[in-house]
């Protein structure tokens, strides 16, 4: 199966980084296809962490190419300095190892403004962005404003033309709308072609026709998903969602890619749930209860992106089963089981409460959502340390109560358990 597919399927944080980590060891493409530096993946491996943001999380295996697509909206000045801080630390030493797409959209300092502006006139309808431009980037994409990777490479009178043109509107609206001061052009001009010296090593002028040929050759190639099922533009729990398509699917579109054969999709789950930024949670534990307070301590459950505190919960099957079939995953990598030792039970939501009605279906409508009551199935939690297990035979039979219900739930089997950030911290089921 050269095509493996790593996807979120909550709202994001599952643990996707340590994944591919691990299976990057057997790659030779890693390719992150959506989103942007809103994604903050971290990778511990022998004691040394790094959270990376647009680079794929594969950096720390020379032999795998890590691509960036024409799905990605780029923060030029977080990429150059997420490429300089990975060299200094030995990585990303051949410059051949990393491709970034010339349609990659380019995400500059007006996105993020305008991102920031909003949020703060928002006030009570805030989304809780991560306030890194996503939105504005992508909607510049939409509405063929946009300049893209390739674009950075013109000439000087080409590019501060284009740029002129690009933000004109944005400009007018972060003066007049939002009263702000917007950054000049020829600032973000200045501070941009400074780039293309760093940049220029990484252009791939047709990632569409390098993947496919790739792929053609049974060479394995990883895609790895930012965000998550939930989050997804068009499926997660809308308005609260990022702007890009976060499902398997968005790999077709994001890449150029029509697969043939079906390509092998892994959906990546918490234990628990979490969720940052805005938006309905219904299995959300009150932050100050004893459960809320152990996930999220436990968990050292703060954004890897902007370092908020996580809204933490039990695991929600009605929304996991979504997720599932809306990626069409064939196993499930199930993360942060060991961060469950300790607590004095142990909740999973089966079903939705909606008025007289129970539903098992994730409802769509944030109408219908925001009136769910979770239905609960209780587990005795453990009090044994998971995190130096090494085998499913050896996990308590509490722990494996838990576990096996899950995998029933969700009639996919659970193909990796994770007890802990490190690579050995891994258990392969299968
Ligand atoms: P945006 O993607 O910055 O526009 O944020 C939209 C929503 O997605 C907010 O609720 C963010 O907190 C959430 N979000 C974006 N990226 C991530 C991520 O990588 N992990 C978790 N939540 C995210
Ligand atoms: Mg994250």
């Amino acid at each position: 199966m050269p095509a493996l597919i790593v996807i979120g399927s909550q709202w994001g944080d599952e643990g996707k980084g340590k994944l591919i980590d691990i299976l990057s060891s057997k790659a030779d493409f890693a390719v992150r296809y959506q989103g942007g530096a809103n994604a903050g993946h971290t990778l511990k491996v022998q004691g040394e962490q790094i959270i990376v943001h647009l680079i794929p999380s594969a950096v720390f295996h020379p032999q795998v190419k890590c691509l960036i697509s024409g799905g990605v909206v780029l923060d030029l000045e977080g990429l150059c300095e997420e490429i300089q801080s990975l060299k200094k630390s030995g990585k990303l030493e051949n410059d051949k190892q990393l491709l970034i797409s010339d349609s990659a959209t380019l995400l500059l300092d007006q996105h993020k403004q305008l991102d920031q502006a909003r949020e703060e006139r928002a006030e009570k309808a805030k989304i809780g962005t991560t306030g890194k431009g996503i939105g504005p980037a992508y909607e510049s994409r939409a509405s063929r404003r946009a300049l893209l990777f390739s674009d950075l490479f013109e000439e000087d009178t080409v590019l501060l033309r284009k740029l002129k043109e690009q933000f004109k509107e944005t400009q007018y609206l972060l003066k007049n709308f939002y009263n702000k001061e917007p950054i000049p052009i020829d600032q973000t001009f200045e501070k941009i072609k400074n780039y293309r010296e760093i940049l220029k090593a990484y252009r791939c002028s047709n990632m569409s026709l390098l993947l496919y040929q790739a792929l053609k050759q049974n060479k394995k190639v990883l895609f790895e998903g930012a965000q998550g099922a939930l989050l997804d533009l068009y499926h997660g729990t809308y308005p609260y969602v990022t702007s890009s398509s976060t499902l398997a699917g968005g790999v077709l579109s994001a890449c150029g890619l029509a697969f043939s054969p079906a390509p092998k999709i892994m959906a990546v789950a918490k234990a628990y749930s979490t969720r940052v930024g805005a938006g309905p949670f219904p299995t959300e534990c009150p932050a100050d209860s004893f459960s809320g307070r152990h996930l999220q301590e436990t968990g050292q459950e703060f954004g890897a992106t902007t370092g908020r505190r996580r809204r933490c919960g039990w695991l929600d099957l009605p929304a996991l089963k979504y997720a599932i079939r809306l990626n069409g995953a064939g196993s499930l990598a199930l993360m942060k089981l060991d961060v469950l030792t300790g607590l004095k039970e142990i909740k999973v939501c089966v079903a939705y409460q909606i008025g007289s009605k129970t539903v098992e279906d994730f409802p769509v409508q944030l109408r219908d959502l925001s009136k769910v009551q979770p239905v609960y199935k209780s587990f005795k939690a453990w009090e044994e340390d998971l995190s130096a297990v090494q085998a499913k035979e050896e996990l308590s039979a509490l722990a494996l109560d838990y576990i096996n219900f899950i995998s029933e739930e969700v009639k996919i089997p659970i193909e990796i358990i994770s007890v802990g950030p490190s690579r050995s911290q891994t258990l392969y089921l299968y």
